[in-house]
């Protein structure tokens, strides 16, 4: 007992926790709050596939499927396969839950250190003025012995705007985490008839088509540098968002069976089942 009063403290003290511990080392970790629960089984679908909400998340009209790409670096920023993600979340409404392990598992990532998550957008919960924005928890697990594990959080910001982390309680004992805010997209619907036309919580539309360049690069020969990490940046962007265009196809057409074999998965929501939005995150880790 004291022993797990002492590991509370110190581990979950934000002071100590930035200072001294995993706050310091990683600009990625975060804190792992008090609602983890041990021991949540597997989600694995198929290799780096994953699904964390169950029918029964799906059936409540006020979850938003989305699907949560991550991939693990090694410090060298290689992939990091073999990985394991024990992951816990709110669902869309803010509520955790704390019987049957709902919106909480593991999975593992694949050859190129990913794993596509399917869950529900999580929502935002607190007290009145000091709301979280909604978050994944993630406690990440890598097989070889040489790299730190971390525990963090990942943002779901409406608009990705970080103005919604400034309520954070958390704000109080640790630095605001902006840098741990997922750049989400929304999913516009396949036909202009069956759903809303608004970007779903004001995220950037998934659009596959070319993003047009930025006209901001300098002609000067002194600013090369910059005008390459520009075009690579911007490769880097649009490579993204096709593979989560793809992504997002696959996960449909997976929804769609899933309904086809429960009915009663599709009765119970006035929209079709589909993903309404997407983020991929890479995390690099550190060595022990
Ligand atoms: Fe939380």
């Amino acid at each position: 007992m004291k022993r797990t009063v002492y590991v509370f403290i110190v581990s979950e003290n934000g002071l100590l926790w930035e200072r001294f511990l995993q706050g310091r080392r990683n600009q990625r970790a975060d804190l792992e709050g008090p609602f983890y629960v041990l021991g949540s089984p597997y989600r694995t679908l198929s290799p780096g596939k994953a699904v964390l909400a169950s029918n029964e998340d799906f059936k409540e009209p006020a979850n938003h499927p989305f699907v949560f790409t991550l991939q693990i670096l090694s410090p060298s920023q290689q992939p990091l396969p073999n990985t394991t993600i024990d992951i816990w979340q709110a669902s869309t409404v803010g509520e955790y839950y704390f019987k049957m392990y709902r919106l909480r598992g593991k999975c593992v990532t694949d050859a190129d250190g990913k794993v596509e998550i399917l869950t529900v957008a999580p929502g935002m919960y607190g007290p009145k003025g000091h709301e979280r924005a909604g978050h994944f928890h993630l406690k990440i697990s890598p097989p070889s012995t040489g790299i730190e594990g971390l525990t963090t959080q990942v943002y779901v910001c409406e608009g990705n705007n970080a103005k919604w982390l400034k309520t954070d309680f958390l704000n109080a004992i640790r630095k605001t985490r902006t840098q741990n805010i997922l750049r989400a997209y929304s999913v516009p619907p396949s036909s202009p008839t069956t759903s809303e036309t608004e970007p779903y919580m004001s995220f950037p539309p998934l659009q596959s088509t070319t993003i047009p360049m930025s006209t901001s690069l300098s002609t000067q020969e002194s600013d090369t540098d910059h005008n390459k990490k520009q075009v690579d940046d911007h490769e880097k962007e649009e490579q993204k968002i096709k593979r989560l265009v793809e992504s997002v196809k696959w996960w449909n057409e997976w929804l769609d069976e899933q309904c086809e074999e429960d009915a009663e998965t599709t009765e119970s929501r006035e929209d079709r089942l589909k993903v309404w939005a997407c983020g991929e995150d890479v995390l690099e880790l550190n060595y022990v």
